[in-house]
């Protein structure tokens, strides 16, 4: 996506991490139930590092991912983290932690081969109590085709985009998002962007077999946020 490369540097405009206070608030009453002692952790696919602004109140934090410039925009964020830069499949860090964390990252994967990888790849970075702990933003069990906007002005620059995510073959284990960006520059100038990415969707049990692969067992926990509409459940995967 443009978004994670060239016009990384609009991520805080699009998704400012004040947004995401909730969210990881919700996370972390998750993770505790499951490990309630969490020193260090790592996340896959770490992205503008909104979440881990919050959760790295609590247990420090390694920040992985795959592309350099959200990378960058979460070192302006994070500057406390070591930032390292890889793809969640293959990166290989050396070291064990007491979770892996995998937000919404995981969802760009469409093949369930590369899904097994990164589970194997987590299993690998987990000490012998550790826990896995995914939160994709959809199922097929409750996936609803949404639209979506949003975006804020920051000193002179501003953003407003809108997406649209929706499913044209229910059998492809996939969903598509359109998006158009809106973007002003310093000067006054406006410039507008098309981009879009594709999402996996697959079924509870089809995560649940995965994971076992891997050699975990997966549970599934409700999270409800106060100001999205839907079922939401994030995977905690704790080690067989
Ligand atoms: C929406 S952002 C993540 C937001 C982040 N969880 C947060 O709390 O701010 C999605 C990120 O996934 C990263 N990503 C996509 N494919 C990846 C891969 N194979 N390995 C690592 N990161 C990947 C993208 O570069 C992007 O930065």
């Amino acid at each position: 996506m443009k978004l994670y490369n060239e016009l990384a540097s609009w991520w805080p405009l699009m998704s400012p991490h004040t947004e995401y206070e909730e969210e990881a608030e919700l996370y972390l009453e998750i993770i505790r139930r499951y490990h309630p002692d969490i020193q260090k952790a790592v996340e896959f696919g770490s992205g503008g590092g909104s979440n881990a602004f919050y959760l790295k109140r609590n247990f420090s934090m390694t920040l992985t991912d795959l592309s350099p410039e959200m990378l960058e925009v979460s070192r302006e964020l994070n500057p406390d983290c070591e930032h390292i830069q890889g793809d969640m499949r293959y990166l290989d860090l050396g070291d064990e932690f007491d979770l892996v964390f995998i937000h919404d990252a995981i969802t760009h994967f469409t093949d369930k081969a590369d899904l097994l990888e990164v589970m194997q790849n987590a299993k690998k970075h987990l000490n012998e109590k550790g826990i896995l702990m995914i939160m994709t933003d959809q199922f097929e069990e409750t996936f609803k085709p949404v639209t979506d906007h949003g975006g804020i002005d920051q000193a002179k620059r501003g953003m407003r985009y809108l997406e649209w995510t929706y499913d044209t073959d229910p059998d492809d284990h996939k969903t598509e998002t359109e998006y158009v960006y809106v973007l002003r520059n310093e000067d006054g100038g406006i410039a507008r962007e098309f981009d879009r990415s594709e999402s996996g969707l697959f079924s509870m049990p089809e995560w649940e077999e995965l994971l076992a692969q891997a050699g975990f067992q997966a549970h599934f926990e409700r999270v409800e946020y106060t100001e999205v509409e839907g079922n939401y459940f994030a995977i905690v995967a704790t080690q067989l």
